[in-house]
């Protein structure tokens, strides 16, 4: 099989991201509009990210199930459906998005100004459903105050956690992702002691270090998103990043987390929510409210270079036409996207 170059999915850790979601509206034109844009989305990300080039810019783009049949038609990707709410002890709501943006750099002025590029080539074509602005927070912390994404899988551990490989051939190169938006209370995580709180998450607070097996309480976080199939080990990607609006008392954790199938996500998010078992559930959600919740497919970046800005309507066997772009990939892979990693073949 030819390469086939991924997008950035597993990316160095920055010190800011912008996670913009949007709607894309009804009209062809509007469809067209989002075409257009898959295929510039490298020179964008070229001119922006060149004006520093330690600012490590990186953008991926990612397409909802709906979304997916109205630009591209058929095939889809084996795994892509809209997010699936959950209803347990907790809430896991299912919220609108037809594209993601996942946009990461080490200066947050390269950030907005490629979110504003990529918004005014979209222009009125689309919606702006959600758009967060990330930071870093101190060590590594979440506004809960632990030290978030420590047991990240790395180098080629992450890309075989994130990158689609023989699973689905024709969409080799591709990963998901889902996003969730945390709202915390704060005042009532703050009266918790610090050792309810570290059985909670299954780690020290100050240190970092995990608490041993003996001492995690069986609800810790921890141990509820670790799951295993076949004695395995099934990892995912995170690159979660702490929000707020200090005015509106609002403190946040935005939850991304990328895989080469929805299905461990899922699980992890069941686990948090109903429990495993079934009312053992995760306490972070006592204090964390999910308010979004939405899955996307990340095609390769070969795919979306070669995606044609005009649906080529081909008339089928049936008289009947044909709209699907059926953009061909994968092709050379000489796309200059910056640090593209996790190169399958
Ligand atoms: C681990 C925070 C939501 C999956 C952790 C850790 C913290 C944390 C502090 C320990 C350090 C680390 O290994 O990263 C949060 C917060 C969340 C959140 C504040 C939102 C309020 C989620 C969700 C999932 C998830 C929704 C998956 C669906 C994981 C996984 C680990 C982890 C897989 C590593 C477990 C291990 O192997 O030890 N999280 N998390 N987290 N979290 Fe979360």
């Amino acid at each position: 099989m030819p390469s086939v170059i991924t997008q950035p999915v597993v990316s160095k850790l920055t010190r800011a991201a912008i996670f913009l979601v949007v709607t894309v509206k009804p009209e062809p034109q509007c469809e067209e509009a989002v075409r257009a844009l898959c295929g510039d989305l490298a020179s964008l990300l070229r001119a922006v990210g060149f004006r520093d080039l330690n600012g490590a810019l990186t953008c991926v783009m990612g397409v909802g199930s709906d979304a997916w049949d109205r630009l591209f038609g058929q095939p889809r990707p084996a795994e892509l459906h809209p997010f699936r709410e959950i209803k347990g002890e907790h809430h896991a709501v299912s919220t609108p998005g037809d594209l993601l943006f996942h946009i990461r750099s080490m200066r947050m002025d390269l950030c907005f100004e490629l979110a504003t590029q990529i918004m005014s080539r979209l222009g009125d074509a689309v919606t702006a459903v959600d758009e967060v602005h990330g930071f870093k927070y101190f060590d590594e912390r979440d506004l809960l105050g632990f030290v978030d994404g420590t047991e990240n899988p790395v180098d080629q551990d992450a890309v075989d956690a994130v990158v689609i490989g023989e699973e689905d051939p024709g969409f080799a190169g591709g990963s998901y992702v889902i996003v969730q938006k945390y709202l915390h209370d704060v005042k009532a995580w703050d009266t918790v002691p610090v050792e309810q709180q570290e059985r909670i998450i299954g780690r020290k607070k100050l240190s970092d270090i995990e608490l041993d097996d003996a001492a995690k309480a069986p609800y810790a976080h921890n141990v509820l998103t670790t799951i295993e199939e076949n004695g395995e080990q099934l990892e995912i990607v995170r690159d979660n990043m702490p929000f707020g609006d200090v005015g509106k008392g609002e403190f946040g954790t935005y939850f991304i987390g990328y895989a080469r199938s929805p299905g461990r996500i899922e699980k992890m998010l069941v686990n948090m929510f109903v429990g495993r078992p079934p009312g053992n559930y995760d306490r972070l959600l006592d204090f964390s409210k999910a308010v979004t919740g939405t899955l996307f497919f990340v095609p390769s970046a070969t795919f979306l270079a070669n995606v044609p800005a005009e649906s080529a309507v081909a008339v089928s066997g049936d008289g009947t036409a044909d709209a699907s772009p059926t953009p061909q990939r994968p092709s050379d892979g000489s796309l200059g996207i910056g640090s593209l990693k996790g190169e399958s073949t």
